[in-house]
């Protein structure tokens, strides 16, 4: 674990702050480092396109309409937003006071503000559950590069929605999955490797901005079909009755997932924040553009589901069979399908970036390893399971552990990560920050000279430190 000394970075609290508790006093011992700037964000936007980068991603585009699509459309879009608003933004902004605090890892970050403390094992938890996270997802991107290629070729020589089910299962039970997962991993290890600013950053900068010109474009062209108002009332008007244990745990886990919580995923990102970042205007700010890019990808999806009279209950399956079978039909269509499966090779890319970087952030600033080293090895163990999560779907379908238990590694890591270590990480940095953590720290990092957005930070703490653990608590036993 990482080393409790305080680190090359130097914090916010070192210079002019009034010394008056003793975690304050380890701040105030440190020094500033020449060299930290290439390891921060260069500007505000910098810092907002990475952050939405991160947030908006397959967990957008792909799986909250498949998740509402199953859940009952409205319903499930209430509880999600609830889970948004009331612990979504309060952990994000607890996650970044971690980080730009401390500008350390996930493993550095606890036991450097609380020397000796157990949650240190919440960077277990992170580096965990980013490598599942980043195995899996590198599966689903890789597949958003075969249908980009094919809808050069032969996406369109199939009509009927069983061609698709069909191409889609052949593909996936060939090998050429796991060519992509790796040509997925190769491509995010060329921006990761080039470091914090000229990297992750550079490539945030152009991929958020690109990604909500596509969402949009493909909203209006959705709104002109016929079937816009059927698909809007599924996705707006909720159906209480349709709310039940499952619809609640699925949508904490969505809410957690869309927004990179539970994992210091943000974390991670926000010790590479300036010392004058605010913190909760740009949590809030991420947020809402999260929650826009969800709600605008259902915008896309269910018109043209409704129009094309499709199911919107098609499960995972919904954007590689149902959509390409709506794009065949679609006027424009041909120029639309590789447009649309570019978009979520994007929307992945920026997503997987900020997951690697919890690893790399943990071994370059804790471990002493250099950059191209670390991002290797993150690069190396995802593409080992991504590649074993590919052959879930061929090779590997069917498997039983003691002849009975369906032995899925697709399916483990994405339910073990998203609805368990997710919520219960939010869970355990809710009560670091809400109980352990020094309050004037806190108070300190969250404050915003002047901003309007500080009357919230009274709000911020209370929840962290009652509503979200007890929430995220009783969630979970009612779901066990
Ligand atoms: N927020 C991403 C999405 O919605 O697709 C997924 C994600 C990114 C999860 C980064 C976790 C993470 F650390």
């Amino acid at each position: 674990m990482g080393k409790e000394e305080p680190g090359p970075q130097g914090s916010e609290f070192t210079i002019g702050k009034e010394n008056n508790s003793p975690t304050e006093s380890r701040f105030t011992r440190m020094k500033k480092s020449d060299n930290s700037q290439s390891q921060l964000f260069a500007t505000r936007l910098g810092v907002i396109a990475a952050t939405v980068g991160s947030a908006v991603g397959l967990g957008n585009i792909w799986r909250f309409p498949y998740e509402a699509g199953v859940h009952g459309g409205g319903a499930f879009m209430i509880v999600y937003l609830v889970f948004i608003f009331l612990l979504g933004i309060p952990v994000l902004t607890a996650e970044f006071v971690l980080g730009r605090s401390t500008h350390r890892s996930v493993f550095g970050a606890f036991g450097f503000l609380k020397p000796g403390t157990r949650f240190k094992g919440i960077g277990l938890i992170g580096v965990v559950a980013s490598l599942m996270i980043l195995s899996f997802y590198s599966v689903v991107a890789g597949w958003t590069l075969e249908y980009f290629i094919r809808s050069f070729g032969d996406l369109f020589s199939k009509n009927g929605s069983d061609d698709f089910h069909r191409m889609f299962g052949e593909f996936t039970e060939g090998w050429r999955p796991i060519l992509w997962t790796v040509v997925f991993l190769l491509i995010n290890m060329l921006v990761i490797v080039r470091g914090v600013q000229k990297g992750v950053e550079r490539a945030s900068n152009i991929i958020t901005p690109l990604l909500f010109v596509l969402i949009l474009i493909f909203c209006v062209n959705s709104l002109t079909l016929s079937g816009a108002r059927e698909g809007l009332e599924f996705l707006f008007r909720p159906d209480f009755s349709e709310i039940s244990p499952s619809v609640v745990i699925g949508a904490m886990g969505q809410a957690f997932f869309s927004l990179s919580l539970g994992l210091g995923c943000m974390l991670t990102y926000a010790s590479y924040f300036k010392d004058d970042t605010p913190l909760i205007r740009s949590a809030t700010v991420t947020a809402g553009l999260d929650v826009m890019a969800a709600i605008l990808s259902g915008i896309l999806i269910f018109p043209a589901v409704f129009t094309y009279g499709f199911s919107p209950e098609a499960g995972p399956a919904l954007v590689f069979e149902v959509l390409p079978a709506i794009f065949a039909q679609m006027p424009g269509g041909k120029i639309f399908a590789p447009l649309f499966f570019f978009m979520l090779f994007l929307a992945s890319l920026s997503s997987t970036i900020s997951m690697s970087e919890i690893m790399v952030s943990w071994l370059t600033r804790e471990r002493g390893v250099s950059r191209r080293s670390a991002c290797w090895l993150t690069i190396g163990i995802a593409m080992f399971f991504g590649v074993l999560c590919a052959l879930s779907f061929s090779y590997m379908s069917g498997l039983k552990i003691a002849g009975t238990i369906e032995f899925n590694i697709f399916n483990i890591f994405d339910y073990t990560s998203s609805n368990i270590l997710l919520p219960f990480g939010g869970m355990l940095i809710s009560i670091f920050t809400g109980w352990q953590l020094d309050r004037n720290i806190v108070k300190k990092t969250m404050n915003e000279p002047k901003s309007w957005f500080n009357r919230f930070a009274p709000f911020v703490i209370f929840i962290l430190k009652y509503v979200a653990p007890v929430m995220i608590f009783v969630i979970f036993v009612s779901n066990v």
